[in-house]
């Protein structure tokens, strides 16, 4: 996807850096075998942080992490898979202080208008999308709550907030991943857990790679984002890391919107031109 993603302005100032120290803490992300899940995981992991991954596939790359990430073979849809990884991390390591809420599924099968659509895959996205996240909240938080800490992050959308034809399935439940968040964060506040959502705005990862011809293609993706290009899953983990760390200790209950402007772009305005217009 490289070709048509404009780079970043260069600019010879500096950006300012930050860095995370997870040492010691124990991280749990589902779906953390490929696509933003990964990046999630690798960063938790060069931060020092124990990271498994709940997955129903195997890891996508050969990078070498030395074993920092264990990948363990559990589908979010299965009540038994959430509850067994969660009763090995408490039992191997005694404690998780993040959950990331990341696996679901977008089917090419899906871009239908709701009364077209067959009900074994909106059924099928709501096991994993939206019964997923539940699932694995409700196995992590007990946990959580004997520790007196923990945040829980779940990837939302940009499609939780606007919509568009042919998503009345994924972009709905996006949104319920969104009042997930808020929902059990005023729940549980007073035990110490915190529980926000992020929503990327497109990502380059296999998910919208699979999806860009219904998305109308790599270049109008791009261009429909102010910044001119999709985004890169290392910038969606990078706003997931200070959430869930000690220097966001006052937020909680709230969306962050990672989206290189796409959010903030209304549907009258006069598009961007495209590249070589
Ligand atoms: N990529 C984007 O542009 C984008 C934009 C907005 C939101 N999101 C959200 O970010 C999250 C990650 O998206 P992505 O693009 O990295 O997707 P992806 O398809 O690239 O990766 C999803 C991962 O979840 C795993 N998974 C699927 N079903 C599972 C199940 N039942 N149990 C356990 N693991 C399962 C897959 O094997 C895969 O490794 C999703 O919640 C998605 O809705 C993505």
């Amino acid at each position: 996807m490289n070709a048509a993603r404009p780079p970043d302005r260069p600019t010879a100032r500096p950006q300012g850096t930050v860095r995370y120290d997870n040492t010691g803490r124990v991280v749990l992300v589902t779906g953390g075998a490929g696509g933003i899940g990964y990046a999630i995981a690798t960063a938790f992991a060069n931060s020092g942080a124990t990271v498994v991954s709940a997955d129903v596939k195997d890891p996508s790359t050969s990078e070498d992490l030395d074993g920092k990430i264990e990948f363990r073979h559990v589908d979010t849809s299965v009540e038994s898979d959430c509850r067994s990884v969660v009763d090995h991390i408490v039992a191997s390591h005694g404690a998780i202080d993040v959950l990331v809420n990341n696996a679901a599924i977008q089917p090419k099968e899906s871009f239908q208008p709701i009364d077209t659509i067959e009900e074994e895959v909106w059924q099928r996205m709501i096991a994993i999308n939206f019964g997923g996240y539940m699932r694995m909240a409700a196995n992590v938080i007990p946990q959580m709550r004997r520790q007196g800490s923990g945040v829980v992050v779940n990837l939302a959308s940009g499609q939780a907030h606007r919509t568009a034809r042919e998503v009345g399935v994924y972009g709905p439940i996006k949104s319920a991943n969104l009042m997930q968040a808020r929902q059990w964060a005023v729940e549980y506040a007073r035990d110490g857990i915190r529980v926000v959502s992020v929503s990327p705005g497109a990502i380059d990862t296999p998910m919208v790679r699979a999806s860009l011809q219904e998305q109308g293609g790599e270049a109008a993706l791009a261009n429909r984002h102010p910044l001119g290009r999709i985004g890169r899953p290392e910038e969606i983990a990078a706003a997931v890391l200070w959430l869930s760390s000690g220097e966001a200790t006052f937020v909680t209950g709230t969306d962050l919107e990672v989206d290189g402007g796409l959010g903030a772009f209304g549907a009258f305005a006069d598009p961007y031109p495209l590249p070589g217009e």
